[in-house]
């Protein structure tokens, strides 16, 4: 879509980008050569930088707009929870060495933990966030902002 990298996209259609990039990521991963350990660890640090980067965004400028706007404090609570497990995941493959024998298996459960997770936003906090009175417009700029931001501490910090 030619919308995909304008700059106006807005909030959820980001977010929404966010995940079909990581779950075909994920996808990728399951058919990859497993012996090619550069090939993979590549693919598993992207992916993690990825959930970071959007993860972050979703907590300190989505989440807080949405909860204020549709008040279901369970819904918003179980995604918070979802996203702490998620970041567990990402730190133990940061800490792991390729060859440990979980590696594989742990970024594979990461990989059932974020497809669920992505299946609650999309199918249950995205349709309720957008009938709620939301600038996503604004919210989109302010999420895009912070993006760059977060980007280039990244890539200081790995300089
Ligand atoms: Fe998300
Ligand atoms: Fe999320």
């Amino acid at each position: 879509m030619a919308r995909n990298r304008s700059k106006g996209v807005e909030a959820i259609d980001m977010l929404k980008q966010d995940h079909d990039k990581v779950e075909k990521a994920f996808k990728a991963f399951e058919t990859m050569d497993h012996h090619d350990t550069e090939a993979c660890r590549q693919l598993v640090a992207t992916v993690c930088e990825d959930l970071k980067v959007h993860t972050t965004l979703e907590e300190e400028i989505f989440y807080p707009a949405v909860r204020e706007a549709i008040g279901d404090e369970d819904m918003m609570n179980e995604a918070s929870v979802e996203h702490e497990t998620a970041k567990m995941l990402v730190e133990q493959l940061e800490n792991m060495q390729e060859d440990d024998p979980n590696y594989n298996a742990t970024f594979k459960v990461l990989g059932e933990y974020v497809r669920h997770h992505i299946r609650e936003e999309e199918g249950g906090m995205f349709p309720a966030a957008r009938k709620a009175d939301i600038d996503f417009g604004a919210l989109g700029a302010r999420m895009r902002d912070r993006r760059d931001e977060l980007i280039g501490e990244t890539e200081k910090a790995h300089a």
